[in-house]
């Protein structure tokens, strides 16, 4: 890959990360069209039912796309799906040279290098793995990434501790953390699909969950696993959109189905919708993985998880976070406890670590979770 090039695809990948996630569940995806070393051209995907990056970019070049590059994160697509192949617009355009960020794992789309090169265009990369730039494009799409192989939503884990490992906050205090730091939590918010707890946070604190305080272009949807359906019908997060994720009512137990039924009406008239999944193993909560499934079936790429400490914990035991938060309420100098700067048990790498104003903040990824890794789900699940 040529240096123009790989100046196109840092470029591309910022592009995208824009639009992120207004496309969801589609991927966000960067094209930047080079001509004789030159921009000709640039383009992000639109949101459905709009077009892709590479046609944008296309048409924004013009004639001048003919004998380009196109420098792109995702390889191109080279179905019929919403729109025509991205593969078929790239040759009608006279493109000669295509640069990739990351192949496509999508049993469907995937097969765009191969059309290219069949048809005679030069395809070049994606970038070697444990590149910098393979790791930025990877990290872009990690949301689609992880929905595509995994088959769910990329899981991100805040949790706010005190000092003293508290996930309360101390008495007369609505919070566990500072201005600096809940700001850092709605920016992240406006990046993601939706914002998860579990029906303790939202009976304890009646959240909002919505992004407030910072410029955004997009809220999230609040999200809520309540196997009991002990939400409030007056509870903040029923409002439209809001997603809530419960199971099935006993079969044997005919006025627990009524009063459930009624419940879930009256969610749905506020204009919640309600999924329902299987119980949880030991009979409690929702079947995390068939949960995440179901968002994932609804078009949620990527979650921001806010729960309290019994969530918190079955997400952590169920190996379904792939990147942990932690906020400390510890001023900068003071030593935090070793408990809450020491990643959970697993494979974590420390992604980021700083202060937020008075607290701190330490980041971590979990290293068998990275969205080129991640495991296929079982066939039936
Ligand atoms: N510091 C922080 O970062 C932070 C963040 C949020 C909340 N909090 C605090 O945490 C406290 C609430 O704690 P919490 O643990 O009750 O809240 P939570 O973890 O958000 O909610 C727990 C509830 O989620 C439901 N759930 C559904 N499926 C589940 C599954 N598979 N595994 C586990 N839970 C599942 C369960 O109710 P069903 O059985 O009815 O489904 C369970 O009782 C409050 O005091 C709140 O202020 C702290």
């Amino acid at each position: 890959m040529r240096t123009a090039e790989r100046a196109a695809l840092a470029r591309a990948v910022a592009l995208a990360t824009r639009t992120h996630p207004r496309v969801s569940p589609n991927p966000a995806v960067g094209c930047v069209l080079l001509r004789g070393g030159r921009i000709v051209g640039e383009g992000v995907t639109e949101p459905p039912p709009g077009r892709h990056a590479e046609v944008v970019a296309l048409a924004a070049a013009g004639d001048a796309a003919r004998g380009a590059t196109a420098v792109v994160t995702l390889e191109p697509c080279a179905h019929h799906g919403r729109t025509p192949p991205c593969t078929t617009a790239l040759l009608a355009a006279g493109v000669a040279r295509v640069v990739i960020g990351h192949p496509d794992p999508h049993a469907v789309a995937a097969g765009g290098a191969a059309a290219l090169t069949a048809a005679g265009v030069e395809v070049v990369g994606p970038p070697a793995p444990g590149t910098a730039l393979r790791g930025a494009v990877a990290a872009q799409l990690e949301g689609f990434l992880t929905a595509v192989v995994a088959g769910r939503p990329h899981v991100t884990l805040k949790v706010a501790v005190t000092a003293d490992g508290s996930v309360s906050p101390p008495p007369g205090q609505r919070w566990v953390t500072g201005p600096v730091a809940r700001r850092a939590v709605h920016r992240w918010r406006s990046e993601v699909d939706g914002v998860l707890v579990g029906s303790g946070t939202v009976m304890a604190d009646d959240p909002r969950l919505d992004v407030r305080d910072v410029d955004h272009e997009h809220q999230p949807a609040a999200v809520v696993l309540d196997a009991r359906l002990q939400t409030p019908l007056q509870a903040r997060v029923v409002r439209p959109g809001t997603v809530l994720v419960t199971v099935e009512p006993r079969r044997h137990d005919a006025a627990e189905q009524e009063q459930r039924g009624q419940r879930v009406d009256r969610l749905r008239d506020a204009g919640v919708h309600v999924l329902v999944v299987p119980a949880g193993d030991d009979g409690r909560g929702v079947a995390l993985p068939a949960a995440l499934a179901a968002l994932a079936e609804a078009g949620m790429v990527s979650l921001l998880a806010e729960p309290g400490p019994t969530l918190s914990g079955a997400l952590l035991r169920a190996g379904l976070v792939d990147r942990l938060v932690r906020h400390v309420a510890v001023h900068l100098g003071d030593t935090a406890p070793s408990a809450l700067t020491t990643p959970p048990p697993g494979a974590w790498s420390l992604e980021r670590s700083g202060g937020a104003g008075a607290d701190a903040i330490v980041q971590y990824r979990a290293l068998d979770h990275h969205p080129s890794t991640i495991p296929a789900p079982p066939p039936g699940t």
